[in-house]
């Protein structure tokens, strides 16, 4: 069975107000993973509950959603092999005071909701996330 797979990455409002996109985005291409799509986006209220509607209910989720509401964004697909897991090793902790330096929130993060980036975390999540951002037919091969 072949490990290729692909992997939903949302780069946050902070990674585009730092100027942090081409830093981030070059971390996952040094490392193997191929760029299947790409692209910048104005975030609604309703993309943001429906991209976190895991986490209705907590006490960080509103704070959460604001940071996305009628911001921009750059959404994209990665592909590689075991693309989830590697993705989200080169990301780091959710929480960048966690993450080891080397990784894109241990090197350039610190704050908990702005931690520059998010990552699908399973096939699940993948499968469920990408389609709030993407058509199938945006992700044929080109
Ligand atoms: P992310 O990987 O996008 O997934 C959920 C986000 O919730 C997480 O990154 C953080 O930005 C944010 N968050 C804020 N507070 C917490 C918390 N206490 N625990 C986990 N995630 C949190």
């Amino acid at each position: 069975m072949s490990e290729v797979e692909r992997t939903f990455i949302m780069l946050k409002p902070s990674c585009l107000e730092r100027g942090l996109v081409g830093e981030v985005i070059s971390r996952f291409e040094r490392k193997g993973l191929k760029i299947v799509q790409v692209k910048f986006l104005k975030m609604t209220r309703r993309m943001a509950e429906e991209l976190y509607s895991i986490h209705r209910g907590k006490d960080f989720y509103e704070k959460l959603v604001r940071t996305l509401e009628n911001k921009r964004v750059v959404a994209m697909i990665l592909e590689g092999r075991k693309a989830i897991l590697v993705a989200r090793k080169i990301i780091g902790a959710t929480d960048p005071v966690n993450a080891e330096p080397g990784t894109i929130r241990g090197d350039l993060a610190i704050d908990l909701t702005e931690n520059l980036i998010h990552a699908s975390d399973s096939l699940e999540s993948y499968l469920r996330e990408y389609k709030i951002f993407f058509k199938d037919e945006e992700l044929e091969t080109l």
